[in-house]
């Protein structure tokens, strides 16, 4: 049995006592792209930090392809290309001159560089932009080029913390295609706080919040979840926003009620269930029972960003 790419066991770490990361555990095993979704703050790159080799855990244990990272971190290195989250480049060097320098850092060995260095840049689409200095380049080429020293020693393991972050739109579909391109050959960990990008290019999700897992789900594990989550609108006259605000928590099977606004007497309500319950015809009920008018009633699709807020909210 191959060991997978990443294994992480029971991993915690502290800063100053106190904890980012607290007991997590999860594996990606290898060719796949595991998207590390979670809100600011969550833990993703002090996670990537320790896989990489740059900061210690406080307690627990990584590998990298079968390899323990704090004994062997050398040998982890060179099988890992790490994209950080803020790059720095040396904006005065030319593409081809920083990435040959970053070659010869990575002791790729003298014969290779050359078409080491040629296919990255293809990679990456820098080809025609080899010659330019980095310094006048836009941030996706930036951060482009910063993905092609990444790729330059044919790492078997891609970790990349937030690549898309500061790009505009396009840069943005770019890198994603991109990355999609890359995970075909590759075993790639992308951290992102964007639910959308690891729909479109993971095969697997673990969403991290707080410093601990909430959960390890595939893009369709997680609609499948949404499909459970029922979402209901309601427009309402009759009584003050706080009255009806609080009858409505007081329905059975109700899991949130969220106030959306209030113009001319009319208050607006989202109101969210339990899997498989119908909460609508008790909430039609209610209206009748307090004589309130009910102006709408209208079941919505819920979304991924609502299971994401569902999975990341503490009561
Ligand atoms: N060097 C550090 N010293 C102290 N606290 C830190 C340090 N780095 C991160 N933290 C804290 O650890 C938590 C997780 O941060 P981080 O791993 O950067 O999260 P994310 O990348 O998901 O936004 C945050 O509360 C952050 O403030
Ligand atoms: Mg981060």
């Amino acid at each position: 049995m191959t060991s997978p790419a990443i294994s992480i066991r029971n991993l915690t770490k502290r800063y100053d006592l106190i904890p980012a990361l607290s007991d997590i555990s999860f594996e990606v095993p290898a060719g796949q792209i595991m998207g590390f979704l979670g809100p600011n703050g969550a833990g993703k790159t002090t996670t990537l930090r320790i896989l990489t080799g740059i900061i210690a855990p406080s307690s627990g244990s990584v590998w990298i392809d079968g390899l323990d990272v704090t004994e062997h971190s050398l040998e982890v290195r060179r099988r890992i290309g790490y994209l950080p989250e803020h790059v720095a480049l040396y904006s005065e060097m030319r593409v081809v001159e920083y990435l040959t320098y970053r070659a010869r850092i990575k002791g790729i060995p003298r014969a290779e560089q050359s078409s080491r260095l040629k296919s990255s840049l293809e990679q990456c689409a820098l080809t025609d932009v080899s010659r330019q200095l980095i310094g006048r380049l836009s941030k996706g080429f930036r951060q482009r080029v910063a993905l092609a020293d990444c790729l330059l020693a044919k790492p078997k393991i891609l970790i990349l913390d937030e690549p898309t972050i500061g790009l505009d739109p396009h840069q943005i579909r770019q890198t994603r295609e991109l990355i999609t391109t890359l995970g075909r050959t590759t075993t790639i960990l992308l951290s992102t706080h964007i639910l959308p990008e690891v729909e479109i290019t993971c095969q697997r999700v673990t969403i991290i919040d707080k410093g601990t897992i909430v959960a390890v789900d595939t893009p369709e594990g997680l609609r499948q979840r949404r499909s459970g989550l029922q979402l209901v609108r309601t427009q309402w006259r009759g009584a003050p926003p706080s009255v009806i605000e609080s009858a409505l928590k007081q329905l059975p099977n109700v899991m949130r009620v969220t106030f959306q606004g209030q113009s001319d007497g009319i208050c607006s309500f989202d109101i969210e269930s339990q899997s498989g319950q119908d909460i609508r015809e008790s909430i039609f009920h209610m209206a009748v029972k307090n004589q309130w008018t009910l102006r709408e009633l209208s079941q919505q699709q819920a979304s991924l960003e609502d299971i994401f807020v569902q999975l990341t909210t503490h009561e």
